[in-house]
C-alpha cells in the first residue's frame, strides 16, 4: 500500500529526473510559484465591465460576516441555510417550503432545464441569459427559440404561440439579460395564467431588485396564488456577492421538491452567513441600488451624447450599438485597460457594457468618446 511517505519520494525522485532540483523548485516551491503565477488579484487587473458584476459589494456586514466565519467556516453547513430560507419566506409571505437555496441562481437554472429538458420541450426568447436553456440542450433537450420584438423584449404573443402540449417549461428573464429590458408587469402576469395549464413558466428575477418597482414587476403574487410558476433570484447582483454562490427558487412546494434531488452543489457556509447579513442590510441594498442607477445614468447619456443606440437598461448593464466590429470596439477599450463584454446574434454590432464603479464608467465614458470622436 502506498504511504504519503512514498508519494514524497516519488515526486522527488520525479523532480531530480527533471532537473527541477537543481533549479531550486522543490514540490511545494513550485506550487507556491505556480500560485502566484496564476492568483493575480482581480482589482490589480483590468476594469471588469464585462460579467454583470456589482463592485459596490459586499456589504460591510457581509464582510464581518465572512469574516467572523474564519473559525468555522470551513465545516459543513449546518443551520444556515435553514435561517436564510426562514428569512426569505418570511419576507415573500410565503411558506418555507416554498424557497430553495442554490449554489447562485445558476444551480437552479440547470437543475430546472435537466429537468424540465427530460419532460418536454423548452421554450425560450433569442438571446437570453443562456444558462438554462444552454444546460438543457446540452442534456439532450429540445429548445424551441423565439426572436425579441422590435423593441429587444420578449415577444410575449409568439412566445405564447409556440407553447403546446409538448412543452414542459417557457424561460422568461426579466429584466431581460442581455438587452437590459423589462417586461410590462401585467402584460407578463397575463402570460404566465394563460400558458400556465400547459407548461411551467420560469421567471429569472435575477435582476429584479434593481428597479424602483420591484415588488410590482416581481411575480411573487402567482406563487402565492398556486401557479404552475418558478421565480429564480441571487445575490450576485444587487448584494455584490457573484463569487460566493448564493441564489433560491420561490416556486409551490411540488414543484421545489421535484428540483430538490436534483441538487449538486453543497452550500457554502461564508456565503451563506454573508448572504443572511446582506438580506437585513436594507440600507445597504438601497445603497447599491442607487449606485447602479448613477451608472447608468453615466453610461447612458455618452450614448447620448456621441448618437449611439442602447436599449435603455434597469439592470446593471447595457446593450448598445457600436456601429461596426464589436471585436475590434473591445481591442480598443482593452488597450484602455477595460474589459467590455460580447455581442449576442442577431445583434452583431451591439455589445453589451457591464456596470463598474462610478469612477469607472466615467473613464469608460471618456475612452468612448475618444473612440468615436478621435
Ligand atoms: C439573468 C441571469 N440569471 C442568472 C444569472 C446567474 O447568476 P448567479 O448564478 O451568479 O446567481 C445571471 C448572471 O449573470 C443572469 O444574468
Amino acid at each position: 500500500m502506498a504511504t504519503d511517505q512514498d508519494a514524497g519520494l516519488d515526486r522527488r525522485q520525479i523532480f531530480r529526473s527533471a532537473g527541477l532540483l537543481a533549479a531550486g523548485l522543490t514540490a511545494s516551491g513550485w506550487s507556491s510559484s505556480i500560485a502566484a503565477a496564476s492568483l493575480k488579484k482581480v482589482s490589480d487587473g483590468p476594469i471588469r465591465l464585462l460579467a454583470n458584476e456589482n463592485p459596490y459589494g459586499p456589504s460591510q456586514s457581509a464582510q464581518q460576516a465572512m469574516a467572523d466565519s474564519l473559525q468555522d467556516g470551513w465545516m459543513y453547513a449546518t443551520s444556515e441555510g435553514r435561517v436564510l430560507r426562514k428569512l426569505i419566506a418570511a419576507r415573500e409571505g410565503v411558506a418555507e417550503d416554498h424557497v430553495l437555496i442554490t449554489a447562485g441562481s445558476g444551480e437552479l437554472l440547470r437543475m430546472a432545464g435537466l429537468s424540465f429538458g427530460q419532460e418536454g420541450e423548452i421554450v425560450a426568447a433569442k438571446p437570453t441569459f443562456s444558462m438554462l436553456v444552454g444546460y438543457a440542450r446540452n442534456t439532450g433537450a429540445t429548445v424551441r427559440e423565439i426572436p425579441l420584438d422590435q423593441e429587444m423584449r420578449h415577444d410575449l404573443v409568439a412566445l405564447e404561440s409556440r407553447v403546446t402540449s409538448a412543452t414542459s417549461l417557457v424561460y422568461v428573464c426579466n429584466p431581460n439579460n442581455p438587452t437590459g429590458t423589462l417586461l410590462p408587469a401585467n402584460q407578463l402576469r397575463s402570460f404566465i395564467d394563460t400558458v400556465e395549464s400547459l407548461a411551467t413558466v420560469f421567471v429569472d428575477e435575477a435582476y429584479v431588485d434593481l428597479l424602483d418597482e420591484s415588488a410590482h414587476n416581481a411575480m411573487i403574487d402567482k406563487v402565492k396564488a398556486g401557479k404552475n410558476v418558478i421565480l429564480a433570484r441571487t445575490f450576485s447582483k444587487i448584494h455584490g456577492m457573484a463569487g460566493l454562490r448564493v441564489g433560491y427558487a420561490i416556486a409551490r412546494p411540488d414543484i421545489i421538491a421535484r428540483l430538490r434531488p436534483l441538487q449538486m452543489s453543497f452550500l457554502n457556509v461564508m456565503g451563506l452567513r454573508a448572504a443572511i447579513a446582506s438580506y437585513q442590510d436594507e440600507s445597504f441594498q438601497a445603497y447599491s441600488k442607487s449606485k447602479i442607477q448613477e451608472c447608468l445614468s453615466v453610461t447612458h447619456a455618452a450614448f447620448e451624447e456621441i448618437g449611439l443606440a442602447y436599449t435603455p437598461s434597469v439592470t446593471n448593464f447595457v446593450l448598445f450599438d457600436t456601429g461596426g466590429s464589436v471585436r475590434e470596439f473591445a481591442r480598443a477599450m482593452r488597450q484602455k485597460n477595460m474589459l467590455v463584454g460580447r455581442s449576442y446574434a442577431p445583434y452583431e454590432s451591439w455589445c453589451r457594457v457591464s456596470m463598474g464603479t462610478v469612477e469607472q464608467m466615467g473613464q469608460f465614458a471618456e475612452a468612448l468618446k475618444a473612440y468615436y470622436k478621435g
